[in-house]
């Protein structure tokens, strides 16, 4: 399967026959398409056979969180459906992360990335529910770093935690930014955002770009554009 560029496209849409009209006009566009919760609950894992079958790559964004073992045995599912990444929770604890690292090792396994802090939660929120004096940003790096330490590929961040994840990790581990918006585009409900040419400047590898996509008259052209933008000197 090829995987152009570094963006990926979330399918957040009802239905399996939406999705296969919009992955199939993204196909040879766009490093991947994203399920998430939406779609997955409505239709399942027919939905990333469909994907697979247009030969796209997925991002299966279920954010996993529950005790290692449950957490274990979702991944092997996820990774029985050949998906390339998948998403878990880091607040699920060092146990839970290796356990799913460990459930994803072998040969053709999926990339496994940790959630951090959700970007939802204010500081005070943050601070209400963890008790912890640390800020957002300080919470994100220690939970990055914990994600590295149990075998994780990477985290899913917000543009705003990019060049501290990047500098606390290293290279070789995976950032994947939503929040990215173009400069010309909507920010819809997104607030703390970066174009893509600033995220990947900072150290994003890949973005996940929806609604300035799947909106746009052409969502095909919408992507190139956005591709292009992302470009790095080096890249092929
Ligand atoms: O349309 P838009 O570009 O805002 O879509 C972004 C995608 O990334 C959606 O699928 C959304 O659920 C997801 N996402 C996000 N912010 C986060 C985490 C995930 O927008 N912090």
């Amino acid at each position: 399967m090829s995987a152009p560029g570094r963006v990926i496209v979330p399918l957040d849409v009802p239905t399996l026959a939406d999705a296969v009209a919009l992955a199939r006009r993204l196909a040879g566009h766009v490093a991947a398409v994203k399920i998430g919760k939406q779609l997955f609950t409505a239709e399942g894992p027919v939905a990333v056979r469909a994907v697979h079958d247009l030969g796209l790559r997925v991002f299966l964004d279920l954010k996993y969180h529950d005790i290692p073992n449950t957490v274990a045995g979702a991944v092997a599912a996820a990774k029985s459906l050949g998906v390339w990444l998948l998403s878990i929770h880091a607040s699920g604890g060092g146990e839970m992360m290796r356990a799913a690292a460990k459930a994803a090792a072998g040969p053709d396994r999926p990339l496994v990335i940790a959630v951090t802090v959700l970007t939802s939660l204010s500081e005070d929120a943050h601070r209400a529910m963890t008790g912890t004096p640390r800020t957002i940003e300080e919470q994100v790096l220690h939970l990055a770093r914990e994600a590295k330490a149990a075998g994780l590929d990477g985290v899913v961040a917000s543009p705003r935690e990019i060049r501290a994840i990047r500098r606390g990790c290293g290279p070789g581990f995976l950032i994947v930014t939503p929040g990215v918006r173009p400069a010309d585009a909507a920010l819809n409900d997104q607030h703390r955002v970066m174009t893509p040419a600033e995220a990947v400047r900072a150290g994003a590898d890949l973005l996940v770009i929806g609604r300035p996509i799947t909106a746009a008259c052409d969502p095909v052209a919408a992507a190139e554009r956005i591709a292009a933008e992302c470009q790095l000197p080096g890249d092929q």
